[in-house]
């Protein structure tokens, strides 16, 4: 195999585009391939189909210096690559937990047969235990040089060229020691960097995305959970998840407590990890991940009996303003948004929402185009009776009483992300309802700081 290696890289997603981008920043030779001819297009002008703080520069520089490239093509792919690495999504089947597999076989059963000299496919998307193994045999059927290993991406929307080019640790799934070279080689400057590269099985690398995934959604579920309760017995989750994460075994990251998680990945991975173990017999295992979603959709829930409550108990009629659709600041991703489905159900009890975010109202409007939408967010507030903060934007967080109240028609805030300070708010004569925060502990918040 040839020392500068080139790479392709399978699926022009959030996952595909921003390896393709950062391998071409690390000096690789770099061809993106994926079946959607104008997305192709797109991404050889130079223009990023999805919103990545910092990647479109990045994508831009390796298309400038001539290092990155996107095709449809499969055959020229194949001719081109010494490393092909699948990024294809892997979304949940309907009607199903089970992760929905058909684009990952389909790059697989189009690229194999092409394959005509030693290379190595680098599996990267997110896949149930034992699809390596099976894909592997494939691969080294259709083309003896050729074989698999298995290299889970942790990148968070967001920070997704953070994240892939200074990892805290690189997976390396593999079954033989030259596979462990060729990543070695290809993730070089990450290494140096301090990143550490942990070689495992096959198994154990697809496992590894899997468990990190329902640990994070644990975490939040946990939190979440103490959340009920601090409503239920008079307590306040933010001083309880503080006390909590001064403890270094525990730790802060994770435990914001509120309307729980969303997204592309945490929500369907962590059910596709629950019908993978009880395709193995073993669903007694993580029976407990049932309750982690369970606890996080009942936020959901709980977030619009709250804005009823808020509305004295009838929203029929009444005008809401939602602040957020994207599942979280800094993507435009609505995928499973917790925004997007509390919209959906103050909707169903009769509430006339409007739909305010900074850079998800396209996706939302693809997403959920019953719903209204307002495309600033004066035009959403005007008038509400209650507004709801969904998704902590910057541009919510930095939102004045004084502001906000001149747009509305009566003070009723919820701050469903606990991303508020209180106190200020109530002051300005706003009702304020936090998520995790019993209205007695409220009221105190509102007292100690008269008292001051
Ligand atoms: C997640 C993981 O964090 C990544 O490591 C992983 O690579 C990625 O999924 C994936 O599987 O591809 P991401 O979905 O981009 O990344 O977003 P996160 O930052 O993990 O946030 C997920 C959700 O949890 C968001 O809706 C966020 O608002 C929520 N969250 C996060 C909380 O409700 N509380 C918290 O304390 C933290």
């Amino acid at each position: 195999m040839s020392r500068e290696l080139r790479l392709t890289v399978f699926g022009a997603g959030y996952l595909g585009i921003t390896h393709a981008a950062c391998m071409a920043s690390l000096g690789f030779e770099v061809l993106g391939v994926d079946t959607n001819a104008a997305r192709v297009g797109q991404l050889n002008a130079g223009h990023l189909p999805i919103y990545e703080p910092g990647l479109e520069e990045f994508l831009r520089a390796g298309l400038d210096a001539g290092r990155l490239q996107f095709t449809s093509s499969y055959p020229e792919a194949a001719a081109f690559g010494d490393v092909h690495f699948i990024c294809t999504g892997t979304p949940q089947q309907p009607g199903s937990d089970r992760a929905d597999l058909s684009q990952v076989h389909g790059c697989v059963a189009a690229l194999a047969p092409l394959l005509d000299r030693p290379c190595l496919v680098v599996g990267k998307s997110t896949v149930p235990v034992g699809t390596a193994r099976r894909l592997a045999g494939e691969i080294a059927e259709a083309c003896p040089g050729a074989e698999l290993a298995w290299n889970p991406e942790f990148l968070r929307e967001g920070s997704a060229v953070a994240d892939t080019l200074a990892p805290d640790r690189i997976v390396a799934g593999v079954t033989s020691g030259r596979a462990e070279q060729i990543l070695r080689q290809v993730y070089a400057r990450p290494l140096a960097g301090g990143a550490s590269l942990v070689v495992t099985s096959l198994e154990t690398a697809e496992l590894a995305k899997a468990a990190a995934n329902a640990f994070l959604a644990t975490k939040i579920s946990f939190v979440n959970a103490m959340a009920e309760i601090c409503e239920a017995a008079g307590g306040d989750v933010r001083d309880l998840a503080q006390i909590l994460g001064a403890d270094p075994r525990i730790g802060p990251a994770f435990l914001r407590a509120g309307l729980g998680y969303g997204g592309g990945c945490l929500p369907k991975d962590i059910r596709a990890f629950v019908a993978r173990a009880e395709e193995l017999g073993a669903s007694a295992s993580l029976a407990f991940l049932r309750e982690v979603d369970a606890i996080n959709l009942r936020r959901r829930a709980r977030t619009a009996d709250l804005a009823q409550e808020l509305a004295g108990g009838n929203l029929t009629g009444v005008p809401v303003c939602v602040l957020g659709a994207a599942f979280k600041p800094g993507s435009d991703d609505v995928r499973d948004s917790p925004a997007l489905d509390v919209a959906q159900i103050l909707t169903g009890m009769g509430a006339r929402v409007t739909v305010y975010d900074p850079a998800a109202l396209d996706n939302a409007r693809r997403a959920r185009p019953e719903l209204s939408y307002a495309s600033t967010l004066a035009i959403a507030a005007q008038g509400a009776h209650v507004v709801l903060l969904l998704t902590e934007w910057p541009e919510f967080t930095a939102l004045t009483p004084g502001r906000l109240g001149g747009l509305v028609a009566r003070r009723n805030m919820i701050d469903a992300r606990n991303a508020l300070d209180p106190v200020p708010w109530q002051e300005a004569g706003w009702e304020y309802r936090a998520l995790g925060v019993a209205e007695e502990a409220a009221a105190r918040a509102r007292l100690d700081a008269s008292s001051w």
